[in-house]
């Protein structure tokens, strides 16, 4: 067995963070998460649309999708999420149940930065407030840039403390199309819209 690094210690952490908090995180989260959504949703059409949620935690994202009350939305819309927290995908799994309109919901237990998905699958991705756990943000982008389809919509909020924005912006550039950085008083996230240009993305560089 190899042993533990830096990197999977801390992953082990977020882990134990995430579920010892699963419990009470809609009561205390819900609201904030709903400004983001909000944003992010702006101009976004989710037409026979296959979404990504990367680190969906309890399902908020796809509660607020619900919620937009859009006709047929359930045949319009395949919806996967993945986590690292059982205990979060526990609390959406429950909150699943509920939510009969969306019938194409798949849940998988699983890490951003080695994600079990073919490549080219996924037409907008979401990654709300999760990729500033990640040990490499880098590693975890590269994912998600290879599982989305050329131009799909790349949907992002990140926690700004600790996060060197600039430097992601300039990675993120080199990568999407119309990239848009949005930084709003009462939220504590850089937000970050574009579209995937594959078009630049040479095999094993991302
Ligand atoms: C602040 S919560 C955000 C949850 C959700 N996106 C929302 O809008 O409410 C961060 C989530 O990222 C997940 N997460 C952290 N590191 C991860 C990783 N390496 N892979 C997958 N999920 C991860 C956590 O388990 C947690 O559910």
């Amino acid at each position: 067995m190899k042993p533990p690094t830096k990197d999977s210690e801390r992953k082990k952490n977020i882990i134990a963070k995430y579920n010892s908090t699963a419990s009470f995180y809609d009561d205390r989260y819900r609201k904030i998460q709903k400004e983001k959504y909000k944003i992010l949703f702006r101009n976004c059409n989710l037409n026979y649309k296959t979404i990504l949620d990367a680190g969906c935690g309890t399902g908020l994202l796809i509660e607020h999708v619900f919620n937009l009350n859009i006709d047929n939305l359930k045949k319009k819309v395949k919806y996967i999420g993945i986590d690292i927290s059982w205990k979060m995908l526990m609390n959406f799994c429950d909150k699943s149940k509920k939510i009969k309109d969306i019938e194409d919901i798949n849940l998988i237990l699983g890490d951003i930065e080695n994600l079990p998905l073919r490549q080219d699958t996924f037409n907008v991705i979401f990654s709300i407030t999760s990729l500033q756990n990640l040990p490499v943000i880098k590693k975890g982008l590269g994912e998600l840039i290879r599982v989305g389809r050329k131009n799909s919509l790349l949907k992002l909020s990140i926690l700004r403390k600790q996060l060197k924005v600039d430097d992601l912006i300039a990675y993120l550039k080199t990568l999407t199309i119309d990239l848009k950085t949005e930084f709003l008083k009462n939220i504590e996230d850089v937000i970050i819209q574009g579209s995937l240009n594959k078009n630049n993305i040479i095999e094993g560089n991302i």
